[in-house]
């Protein structure tokens, strides 16, 4: 298989071939990590909805497989969760636990479209799937009913259900003892941020950076209306008494999971090991834009998977993303001390080939925009700084490269924090920069097509007052 086109990622899952839109059913079982995904099995635009599939060891090397659930009749199987059925209360395990499915299916019917909850059973690690004689297991009469997200209380022993009302800006949450029969608990909304549909919602338990308390947080895509343009996601962090989710009233309860314009539909794993934060995936476009991406013989990209914390300080709170990356660390370069003021990190001329990692840590911000540009040639350059003025942290792809549609030249800004730290992970790949500051409560994931794979890293200003830097560089392994 070949993995080594123009813009294809090299440290994000793509599938080989064909569309893909939103990360569907993560979960980890009998050692393996499961992405399956919104796939079109037979073009690269939307369309014959089904569930790709790849199994990971290590949330980085995906291995694809067969189309898992294909669309079927005229119903399409839209986004969903999967659950692992330890105790068998559905009763649809033979042997043990087995893995069950709850999708969304939207079907075309004489009266227009109808979207219900439905249930499939796998008996074989998510190979091959069954549908449920029984479904739908969920049905309102509705034409915007989407994206069931079921885990497992521990406390109540039973499922809950995290389900969106698109229209009506809500999540409405369920319980069921068996995956079948669901009873309506409450509904959350509408809140926030109500300019478009409310989609993939995800109700998460989240630890704290620095304690052994926890948090809830609920996401939920919004789209279109988002504040960097189309689709976008927010989350809102409090309680969920085992019915129904009360935001917090402290300042940073509601934020936004992403700043950039290209992360939508994240959801979390379920069932991992204790000892794992719970961990994030997205899709990386923006519905905007998402069928004019220039590549082939693909279109699509899941963001890098990223573990959750919330952190609680002077100026509240907020959700912590921190990438998983470092296993595809390789040969690193140290740029401690490095000033400001140096032109280019590897001296004018040299260039790096994505994908790479940089860790910036700035010293105490001087009135000035600081940050660093990546060129891929004298005209094109991606920008990523903090502007201790405006008080915003950015990145500008205006001058990126391709502008595929007039949404894409941009420049994506987050509030900044003055309090907390100035530092700056990035991911750079093929056609994505991931940026993750102030201790990860900003993170900002945009596309952008260079127009070369040789790169130039150049920090800036030059001439300002020395704002001291530190960090590093690691090129990274492709995961193909
Ligand atoms: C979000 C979404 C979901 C839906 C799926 C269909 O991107 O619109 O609400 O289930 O995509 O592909």
């Amino acid at each position: 298989s070949d993995y080594d086109q123009p813009y294809r990622p090299q440290v994000h899952f793509s599938p080989e071939e064909h569309w893909t839109n939103d990360p569907n059913g993560l979960v980890f079982y009998q050692g393996e990590y499961h992405l399956f995904f919104q796939y079109n099995p037979f073009g690269n635009q939307w369309g014959h909805m089904s569930w790709g599939h790849a199994v990971s060891t290590d949330l980085l090397h995906w291995h694809e497989l067969p189309v898992a659930i294909p669309e079927h009749d005229d119903t399409m199987i839209f986004t969903g969760s999967v659950v692992v059925d330890h105790q068998n209360t559905s009763g649809l395990c033979t042997h043990g636990d087995c893995l069950v499915a709850i999708y969304t299916g939207h079907t075309q019917t004489s009266e227009g479209i109808r979207q219900t909850q439905n249930l499939a059973v796998s008996l074989d690690k998510g190979r091959n799937w069954a549908q449920y004689p029984g479904n739908p297991v969920l049905d309102l009469h509705m034409a915007d009913f989407r994206d069931p997200s079921v885990s497992w209380d521990p406390i109540a022993h039973h499922w809950i259900m995290a389900v969106s009302l698109p229209k009506e800006h809500k999540v409405r949450f369920y319980s069921s003892p068996d995956l079948k029969q669901w009873t309506l608990l409450s509904d959350f909304g509408p809140t926030g941020d109500t300019n478009g549909d409310w989609e993939c919602p995800n109700l998460i338990r989240v630890p704290s950076s620095n304690s052994a308390r926890t948090i809830w947080a609920l996401k939920v895509g919004l789209n279109p209306g988002a504040p960097q343009g189309g689709s976008g996601e927010q989350y809102f962090l409090g309680d969920f008494d085992g019915k129904a989710f009360h935001q917090s009233h402290l300042r940073g309860s509601h934020g936004w999971t992403n700043y950039g314009k290209d992360d939508y539909c994240a959801i979390s794993f379920n069932n991992l090991p204790k000892d794992q934060k719970p961990t994030l995936l997205g899709w990386m476009s923006n519905w905007q834009y998402a069928a004019k991406i220039p590549t082939t013989p693909w279109r699509g990209q899941m963001s890098l998977p990223r573990r959750l914390s919330y952190i609680s300080d002077a100026a509240g709170l907020a959700l912590k993303q921190e990438p998983v990356v470092a296993p595809l660390r390789g040969k690193n370069y140290e740029l401690s001390a490095l000033s400001i003021n140096s032109s280019a990190l590897y001296g004018s001329g040299h260039t790096i080939q994505p994908p790479f990692e940089i860790r910036l840590q700035f010293g105490h911000p001087a009135e000035a925009v600081f940050g660093l540009r990546i060129y891929s040639d004298q005209q094109h350059w991606t920008e990523v700084a903090f502007d201790a003025n405006k008080k915003e942290f950015y990145i500008d792809r205006t001058h990126s490269g391709a502008a595929i549609s007039p949404d894409f030249p941009v420049r994506t800004t987050s509030p900044l924090i003055t309090t907390r730290p100035y530092d700056l992970t990035l991911i750079v790949d093929r056609s994505s920069v991931e940026a993750f500051a102030q201790d990860g409560t900003i993170a900002m994931t945009d596309l952008v097509f260079p127009v070369s794979n040789n790169l130039q890293i150049q920090i800036f200003p030059d001439d300002a007052k020395p704002i001291q830097s530190e960090g590093q560089l690691w090129e990274l392994k492709s995961i193909w």
